[in-house]
């Protein structure tokens, strides 16, 4: 499900810094030569506006030195119960009500233990038992230890608490094994937490279905036809839906963006295989937005050797593909659907028409002649048009455009 760690492309750095300003993260760090790797987080955080207090457990201390963290957040990092120098009387509890989310990573087997038993004997732990925010776990350790079953029934009984556990990648370990558990890089355990605070999860439970991208018709092996769509708008329309806490599945064609972290991708290339892969999981779906720029022809024939050049002139024949916008929203039931309209002349009136003709809720119609708008930008230029109302945005990024879409969907 998860790539790599893009979410904040997904709003802007301006919009990331203002989410993140007024939110309290608690890192909380135990013993696993893995705890360095979280200074590279516990800045990264910092320097996008949050305030970050980390709790480490006594063994910790071994790996990494709590002054680094103090340097790195401006805040005392936390590691007796006991501990009387610091300003809160119960500082547990204090640290338990600010925070936004609470990490645990790398989280050893010991401290997966203790959670999982109800166990709080330290700064860690009766922290993270005193606070209601969303947690998330990060196994690390070695494969044996990972796999053993009384270490699985306490992941597993985490997770039943609600505990988000992020599965550990495999690869060569410290102590020399290969497998599973090792602790997955900074920039992925920030996307994480960046999925729980960057917007309200206004849209948890909804299945969200978009397809983005251009689709490619081959003439023969080496050839052959598509457009300049590059997904840019599809892509931010399933970063801001996710962020926004709803389930997406993202149908893309061939594109050289990053695939958006904690969505569903299905990847395919020519319209057919978009219509099969969009056929497959629509009845599904409450929300349905087109904005691929599928290929309304594809040539008749497919050559199965290159194609040689001859004299004169040379003609491909060409079949029509189906409309998969259409023929989805003439068998819908519940959903919502939104297609997208891309003119270079009579905007409104061709938009309206495809509004009507495909029977949709909606159309985002953009012209391509209008400066920051179309293919390739950050930016969009759209009108929302439903049956009874037609709002045009001004140019905003098409993370803001997304947004829109999304706000104007839930309205609908
Ligand atoms: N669409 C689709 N399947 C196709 C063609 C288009 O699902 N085979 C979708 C696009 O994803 C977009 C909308 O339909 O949401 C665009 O409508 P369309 O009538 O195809 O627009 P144009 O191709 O721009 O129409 P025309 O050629 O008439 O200008």
């Amino acid at each position: 499900m998860r790539n790599t760690a893009n979410s904040s492309e997904a709003l802007g750095d301006k919009k990331m810094r203002k989410i993140f300003q007024d939110k309290t993260v608690v890192l909380g760090v135990t013993g696993s030569i893995a705890a360095y790797k979280i200074a590279n987080l516990a800045s990264s955080l910092v320097k996008k506006g949050a305030n970050v207090h980390v709790i480490m457990t006594k063994n910790a201390t071994n790996f990494i030195n709590p002054i680094t963290f103090e340097s790195l957040t401006g805040n005392k990092c936390l590691v007796d119960t006991f501990d009387r120098n610091f300003e809160f009387s119960v500082e547990h509890v204090s640290l338990a009500k600010m925070a936004d989310v609470f990490m645990v990573a790398p989280a050893s087997a010991n401290v997966i233990g203790k959670i999982a038993g109800g166990i709080a004997d330290d700064m860690l732990t009766t922290t993270i038992m005193a606070c209601k925010c969303h947690k998330i776990i990060s196994p690390a350790m070695n494969t044996n230890m990972f796999e053993n079953q009384i270490v699985q029934d306490n992941i597993q009984k985490l997770k039943n608490y609600g505990y988000e556990i992020i599965e550990p990648a495999s690869g060569y370990l410290a102590c020399g094994d290969t497998g599973a558990g090792k602790m997955p890089e900074p920039a992925v355990l920030e996307s994480y937490i960046m999925k729980e605070i960057a917007m309200e999860k206004d849209m948890a439970g909804e299945k969200v279905l978009i397809t983005a991208g251009p689709t490619m018709e081959k003439i023969d092996p080496v050839r052959f036809i598509s457009n300049h769509s590059t997904g840019k708008m599809g892509y931010a329309l399933a970063k801001v839906a996710m962020l926004r806490g709803a389930d997406v599945t993202l149908v893309t064609g061939k594109t050289n963006i990053q695939k958006p972290d904690f969505v569903n991708v299905i990847e395919v290339q020519s319209a057919r295989e978009m219509f099969e892969a969009v056929d497959n999981v629509f009845d599904n779906q409450d929300i349905v937005i087109m904005s691929a720029a599928v290929a309304d022809y594809r040539p008749k024939n497919v050559a199965a050797e290159k194609i040689k050049k001859k004299d004169g002139q040379a003609v491909i024949e060409l079949e029509r593909t189906d409309d998969i916008l259409a023929t989805m929203s003439a068998r819908k039931k519940e959903q919502f659907i939104c297609g997208f309209s891309m003119e270079t002349e009579n905007m409104l009136e061709n938009s309206k028409a495809k509004l009507e003709k495909k029977n949709l809720d909606m159309i985002c119609a953009n012209n391509l002649k209008v400066d920051g708008a179309g293919f390739g930008t950050d930016t969009n230029v759209v009108t929302l048009i439903t049956k009874n109302d037609v709002k045009e945005l001004p140019i905003m990024s098409k993370a803001e455009v997304a947004e829109n879409i999304l706000n104007e969907i839930k309205r609908g």
